[in-house]
């Protein structure tokens, strides 16, 4: 019987990546998404273009709030793995909209697991956030490191759903690997994350918001990188049981908001205009991953310079734009 590996969230920008390479390894694929008004389900639909060709792809769109056609989807499809990255995304919108982002990212997470457990489908990468780590002031940031501050709902709504990992883990066996994503960029990315919205801007020649003096740093990973990561994780799911993880994927090399204005200038060869503001409540200072346990865990090694994942960036963007 066919196994498949449901993904959720899989139009979105990670999601879409992940099924294009999960097609490469001949791997079939459930998508679930229910198109999100937090950007356009145009774009989302253009990210799944090559996919939607392949036999080894089907699109249900279904809410994973609706536990009814989750019910439906593992009735139907011999599902052996999950890719939960559906999720209501970004900080500061989290702010306005806690309850919403709790009822997707909280409640439709308790709604995966449970038909999980409900279906016995055993294997589940969760995509977790650096956000957890709040203000971290020890770098870089480690697994082990207290994440009881997230100061955003989008962080708290993050670490809930680890917290409910575990206790899936623990009651039903599940294995699972908490992926804790450090800002992704590259083609396709959201249209409200910095790189994205930095290039619309700039192309038409519109001013740039710039959130406090520059200092704030991130630690930027590209894409593919990620996908590497996530696979990786599926791999290792597979081949061994009794997991419960929680692993970083970052760059481990941070770079300022002043140094990715400079990069983004010489990368388009055109000049930023910019507006400068105080910081923004629930933006953390910075961001830092330690990345050794990946390393060892899942063979995690990114590869991709901020400078060529610039140029990557840009060639997409003036190709689709
Ligand atoms: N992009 C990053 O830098 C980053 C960093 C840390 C964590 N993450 C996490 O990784 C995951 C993927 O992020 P992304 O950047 O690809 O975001 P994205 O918004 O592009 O993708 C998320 C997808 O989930 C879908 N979705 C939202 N609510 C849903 C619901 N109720 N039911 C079904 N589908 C729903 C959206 O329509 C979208 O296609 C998210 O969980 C996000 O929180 C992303």
């Amino acid at each position: 019987m066919t196994e498949y590996t449901l993904i959720t969230g899989g139009c979105g920008f990670i999601g879409s990546h992940l099924i294009d390479q999960l097609i490469k390894q001949n791997q079939p694929i459930i998508c679930i998404d229910n198109f999100d008004n937090f950007y356009s389900k145009e774009n989302k639909l253009l990210n799944i273009k090559h996919a939607e060709s392949s036999d080894l792809f089907t699109l249900i769109e279904c809410d994973i709030r609706n536990i009814s056609l989750l019910n439906t989807i593992f009735e139907t499809y011999n599902i052996t793995s999950v890719v939960h990255l559906a999720a209501k995304a970004g900080v500061r919108p989290s702010i306005e909209s806690p309850s919403e982002y709790f009822d997707v990212n909280v409640n439709g997470t308790v709604n995966i697991l449970e038909t999980m457990q409900k279906f016995d489908v055993k294997k589940l990468v969760f995509s977790s956030s650096s956000s957890v780590y709040g203000n971290n002031i020890k770098i870089p940031y480690n697994e082990n490191d207290n994440v009881d501050f997230p100061i955003s709902p989008y962080a708290a709504s993050k670490k809930a759903g680890e917290l409910l990992n575990y206790t899936f883990h623990k009651l039903y066996n599940i294995d699972i690997i908490n992926l804790r994503f450090f800002t992704v960029y590259g083609p396709r990315q959201r249209p409200d994350l910095a790189i994205h919205k930095f290039f619309k801007l700039l192309y038409s020649d519109k001013p740039i918001d710039v959130y406090g003096d520059g200092s704030t740093s991130r630690d930027y990973t590209f894409i593919d990188d990620i996908i590497s990561g996530i696979t990786s994780s599926l791999e290792k799911l597979k081949n061994e049981k009794n997991i419960y993880e929680v692993i970083n994927l970052g760059n481990n090399s941070p770079i300022t908001l002043s140094e990715l204005i400079n990069l983004i200038e010489t990368t388009t060869k055109l000049k930023f205009k910019k507006n400068n503001l105080p910081m923004q409540q629930g933006d953390v200072n910075r961001t830092y991953a330690d990345i050794k346990k990946a390393e060892k865990l899942i063979n995690y090694s990114p590869s991709t310079s901020m400078k060529d994942g610039l140029h990557l960036f840009k060639k997409w963007y003036e190709e689709n734009n």
